[in-house]
């Protein structure tokens, strides 16, 4: 029998930066085949399967970064997506879900899962108040289902975990934008698949665009940058190798698809809209000069004023708008982008990106003091406290992923929340050693307390997901006056959702 090496989570202690490592010994019997047995027990698999044998040998250390010379490839500039129809008052587009092969390595194909062929995923681009229809088609083997994350949306067009759409099948999913700019993106959600489905690519970008966002002097058109970021482990061919939760073993940085890219840019303001779309990887960007960036954006769009700061921390799922000035540069000089959260070696994980300065430019943005008014907090009519935490599996059995001390249940709701009512929740990372965050859909909610005081500043806008790191609480508010009916909430780290950390609301 194959034996191999788990790991539940990357541990950060926040004190001393010590990185507290959990391992232990399992037999072959991995979380994938268990995985596959729960699928069949819950009805949830129809169609669905894992896309590699679950006793294959592990194909040891990631040869991602001796594959490539790091800021050489060029990052990529995803693709928008054209509508196929503006008629009717609404955008409509065609995807279509394909497997594919993109160009990640330098000499290398590797086979990856995407929506319209492109990896990662294009860029849909949408205004409030318009709504956009967008008909999925699923050429995939697995059953899939699509989720924009971020959004307000009716249950039918959320994507839920067992909303499935099976190979073969299309289905329309609409989205109204009834709701202020942000910059969103969309991704696989099938129950016990997402986390493959995503790491092997199916993730998009959704910029979503208002008028108070329009008329502000922010850079814009090709000096506004879409960048996701992400980890991922290859094996020597190029292929790119999912194991369930096996963060210490993806040390390769993608950025828009490409390892260690390094970005051209002209001698002034830049906005960069980052996604971390890693299914487990933290991180914290700085520039490697401690150079300021101003951060004027979270998860549900701008914050009410730019704050400056040498570092961004982003969880899987969470996303920061950030302005750049690199007229602080001169021309012809560089500066990396890094990376200060483990697990990985630094020489690989520590790096992002490298911005060359290789232009002078015209600089008519700003970054005006005040960005939007968020509408006041009505008062809360209930509190509820949820308890996240991933538990080792005893006797070979997988580990399981627990909110409440419960894996996910699709047939079990786990708070019942009256419509048009306002709820403050605090959620609780009860591992001391291995972190999470927690997604909630259909709504932007306001964080109201970290760990008992206040959040910092670029926690204080709207926001869909939030970072719990070992042993920490947050207390948030979420008003949910928009749709009824049941929607998940659940850790975004997605091996750990694939694992159980997911629960259901239902608003009525
Ligand atoms: Cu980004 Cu339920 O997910
Ligand atoms: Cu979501
Ligand atoms: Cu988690």
């Amino acid at each position: 029998m194959v034996t191999r090496r788990r790991m539940i989570g990357a541990a950060l202690a926040t004190g001393g930066g010590v990185l507290l490592l959990r391992t232990t010994v399992r037999p072959a019997a991995s979380a994938a085949s268990a995985q596959d047995t729960a699928d069949t027990a819950d009805g949830a698999g129809t169609g669905a399967r894992h896309t590699h044998p679950a006793d294959t040998p592990d194909p040891g250390p990631d040869a991602g970064p001796g594959l490539v010379e790091k800021f050489t490839a060029t990052l990529p500039v995803p693709p928008v997506l054209t509508p196929t129809s503006t008629e009717g008052g609404a955008d409509t587009y065609a995807v279509t879900m394909l497997r594919s092969f993109a160009r990640i390595l330098p000499g290398h194909r590797t086979e990856v899962l995407t929506y319209n062929g492109a990896f990662p995923g294009p860029v849909i681009r949408a205004r409030s108040g318009r709504p956009v229809i967008v008909r999925q088609t699923n050429l995939l083997e697995d059953a899939v289902s699509v989720h924009l994350h971020g959004s307000r949306v009716p249950v039918a067009s959320d994507g839920g975990p067992m909303n499935l759409l099976n190979p073969g099948a299309s289905r329309t999913y609409t989205y109204p934008n009834d709701q202020p700019h942000a910059s969103l993106w969309f991704h696989d959600h099938a129950h016990h698949m997402e986390s493959e489905h995503v790491y092997r690519g199916l993730a998009g970008t959704y910029l979503l665009t208002d008028e108070t966002e329009r008329a502000l002097p922010l850079p814009a058109g090709r000096y506004d940058l879409p960048i996701a970021l992400r980890d991922a482990r290859f094996d020597a061919s190029g292929t790119l190798v999912y194991r369930m939760d096996d963060p210490f073993n993806r040390t390769t940085i993608l950025a828009n698809g490409r390892p260690w890219p390094k970005v051209e840019v002209a001698a002034r303001r830049y906005r960069l809209r980052l996604l971390n779309s890693s299914n487990l990887r933290f991180f914290s960007l700085r520039l490697a000069d401690g150079g300021p960036i101003t951060q004027i954006g979270s998860d549900g769009g701008l914050l009410e004023r730019p704050h400056t700061t040498d570092s961004v921390d982003l969880s899987p799922g969470e996303r920061a708008d950030v302005v750049i000035d690199f007229s602080r540069y001169p021309v012809g000089s560089t500066v990396v982008l890094t990376n200060a959260m483990p697990p990985g070696p630094a020489e690989h994980v520590g790096q992002v990106l490298r911005f060359d300065v290789v232009r002078s430019a015209d600089d008519p943005s700003s970054v005006p003091d005040r960005l939007r008014t968020l509408p006041a907090l009505p008062a809360p009519v209930r509190e509820r406290t949820v308890v996240l935490k991933v538990e080792e599996g005893t006797n070979g059995a997988a580990p399981r992923g627990l909110i409440d001390g419960k894996v996910y249940d699709p047939a079990r709701v786990d708070a019942a929340v009256a419509f048009g009512t306002s709820e403050v929740w605090t959620v609780v990372n009860a591992n001391t050693d291995v972190p999470h965050n927690f997604h909630l859909h259909l709504v932007q909610f306001r964080v109201l307390e970290r760990n008992g005081k206040a959040p910092g500043p670029e926690e204080s806008g709207l926001k869909d997901t939030v970072r719990l790191l070992p042993g920490e609480s947050v207390r948030l508010q979420a008003v949910f006056d928009s749709y009824r009916g049941r929607y998940p909430y659940h850790c975004h780290l997605l091996d750990h959702s694939a694992m159980g950390m997911m629960a259901q609301m239902e608003i009525s």
